[in-house]
This record gives C-alpha cells, structure tokens and sequence, in this order.
C-alpha cells in the first residue's frame, strides 16, 4: 500500500514521519512543497502517474492565521485550489484522499462542543480558505476523509508550545489570553489517527460508505492560558504567567472564543482511542 504526503516538512509532516515505524505494511511517499506543490496541477499529477497511491494524507496548507488577512491569494491558492486539485487527481487515480482541516471553521459563538454537523461560519480568512477548501473536495470527489482538529502542537515546526518556550527562555513574565477556550492535539496523535483510519480502509474498507468530516483533537477543554501554564509545569518551567483577555491582545485575524471539538463520531466509526490533552503533551516533553 502506497500513502502519499503533501507538506512533508510542516509539522504534521514530520509527525507522519515520526511514526512510519509503527506501520511497516505502508510504503509512504513523502513530498515537501519542493517536490510536490499542490497549486500546481500538473505537478500533482506527476507526482501521481509516479507513485500511483491508494491513499494521499494532504498535510500541506497555507496556516498563517494572521497573515492570511492580508495575503488572501496566497492562502486560497494553497487551502482551495490545492486541495482542489488534490481530489482531481485523487479522483482520476482512484486514491483515497485524506485532508486535514480546522476548528477556525466555526465562529465560536457555541457553548457545546461543535459536532461535525453544525454550520461553519468562520470568522477570518484562514477559516474560509480552509472551508472552502473541505468545499471543493466535497464536490470533487467522493471518496475522502476531512478530518478537522484544533490547536496542534509538537517538537515539530512552529507552535503554541516552542513559542511559549522560547518566550520563556528570553523573558521573565508572558502574558496569555484566557477567554479563547479549545483543546490541543498532539501532532503526534493525529497523525497516528489518520494513519490508523488508513489501515481500517485497505486492502478492503471495513467501514463502508463512511467518507465525510470527522472532529479529532486530544480529549479534554482548555483556554490558550491554561494550556501554557501546563506546557511550564511540565517542563519545570518557572515563570510569571499572567491571563489576559482577548481585547488586551488584539491580532488581525479574530479567532473563535469557544472551539471544542466533538470527537465522538470518529471514535465510534474507527474505534480511535482519543487521549487527554494533558497526558498527551507530557510525551512532548
Ligand atoms: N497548526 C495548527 O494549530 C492547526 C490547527 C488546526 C488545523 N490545522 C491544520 O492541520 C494541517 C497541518 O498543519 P501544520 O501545523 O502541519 O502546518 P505547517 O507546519 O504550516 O505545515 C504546512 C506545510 O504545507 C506546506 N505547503 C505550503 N504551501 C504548499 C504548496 N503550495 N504545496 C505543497 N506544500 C505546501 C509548507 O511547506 P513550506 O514550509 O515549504 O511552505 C509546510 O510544510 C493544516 O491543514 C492545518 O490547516 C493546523
């Protein structure tokens, strides 16, 4: 069995290349945006024609949340058009494509956890572009896996965490928005997700029928404070940590102010075992 990954250098990549170990009856191509850019159709089909996939985890986007507010094309090139194509040529091979999109598809203004029915109503243009995206695969090929997690962290890439420790290292005190509340993914984790989703599709789908959105983050609720105050104790970090809300820390882009995501459809259909965020970054450590 032959997986093809987009985006190979950014860190959900490197977290799929963390953990080809554990699935050794995969053979897995791995294209960095050099070697493969997804914008560009031609080179996609290339790319194809050689390796001829039965499966192609898209880890490749356009993810500065900020920037994009002012950089639109560039970010609608690579979240829309490159997924775009991506289902083409999945559609033309007959390959199963897996693609990796965001809880900035919501607005935030919910109080349960988002199911994967509820409207996406994004507020920036990450969001849209990353909608649109999930769009453009849902009306280009059927048979697809859009998984959709939130506030993904490793030791691979840039992150919340390597951010808050590098903070740490140059200053004495940070301060932290408390009132955005989500939940974090081990990048780790969801790449051993999408991968085992994989293994329960070849050679023969034992699920049927069950392409669509799926919701995967660690289990568990969080604000961005919350979160850095565990990645300190966990390091052993000592530091002033102050909470601030949103309105002290004005960017760009608005974000959701309530972004949990509900995980129980993917682990009813793939029996996936969803791990507590806290107990998830003590492996990071
Ligand atoms: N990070 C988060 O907190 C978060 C939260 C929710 C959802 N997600 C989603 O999770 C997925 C993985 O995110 P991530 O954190 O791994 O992102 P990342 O670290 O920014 O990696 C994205 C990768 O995409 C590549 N890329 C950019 N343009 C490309 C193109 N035209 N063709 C091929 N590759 C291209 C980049 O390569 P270059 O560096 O060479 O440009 C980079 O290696 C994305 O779909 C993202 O929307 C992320």
């Amino acid at each position: 069995m032959v997986v093809l990954v987009t985006g190979a250098n950014g860190q959900l990549g490197q977290a799929i290349q963390s953990v080809v170990g554990n699935f050794p009856s995969i053979d897995f191509v791995f294209c960095s945006s050099s070697e493969l850019n997804i914008t560009d159709k031609n080179n996609c089909e290339t790319i194809f024609k050689k390796h001829k996939p039965q499966f192609c985890i898209n880890a490749a986007a356009y993810t500065a949340v900020d920037k994009a507010e002012t950089e639109s094309e560039k970010a609608y090139a690579i979240n829309v058009t490159g997924a775009q194509n991506l289902a083409a040529v999945c559609k033309a091979h007959n390959t199963v494509l897996l693609h990796v999109s965001t809880d900035f598809v919501f607005d935030g203004l919910a109080t349960q956890p988002y199911s994967e029915e509820d409207v996406p109503n994004p507020t920036g243009v990450y969001g849209v572009t990353k909608l649109q995206g999930e769009q453009a695969i849902q009306n280009t090929w059927e048979k697809h896996f859009i998984i959709r997690t939130s506030w993904v962290y490793s030791q691979f890439a840039n992150n919340f965490m390597k951010t808050m420790l590098r903070l740490a290292s140059e200053r004495d005190s940070i301060s932290v928005v408390s009132d955005q509340i989500g939940t974090p993914t081990n990048a780790v984790d969801l790449a051993e997700c999408l991968l085992a989703i994989i293994s329960t599709q070849h050679p023969t789908p034992k699920t049927q029928h069950l392409y669509g959105i799926y919701n995967l983050s660690n289990e568990g609720q969080c604000s961005w404070y919350d979160f850095a105050k565990e990645i300190f104790k966990v390091n052993n970090i000592s530091i002033n940590l102050q909470a601030i809300p949103t309105s002290a820390y004005p960017t760009p882009a608005k974000r959701p102010a309530y972004s949990v995501l509900d995980k129980s459809k993917i682990k009813s259909v793939f029996g996936v075992e969803v791990k507590d965020w806290k107990e998830s970054l003590i492996k990071v450590k």
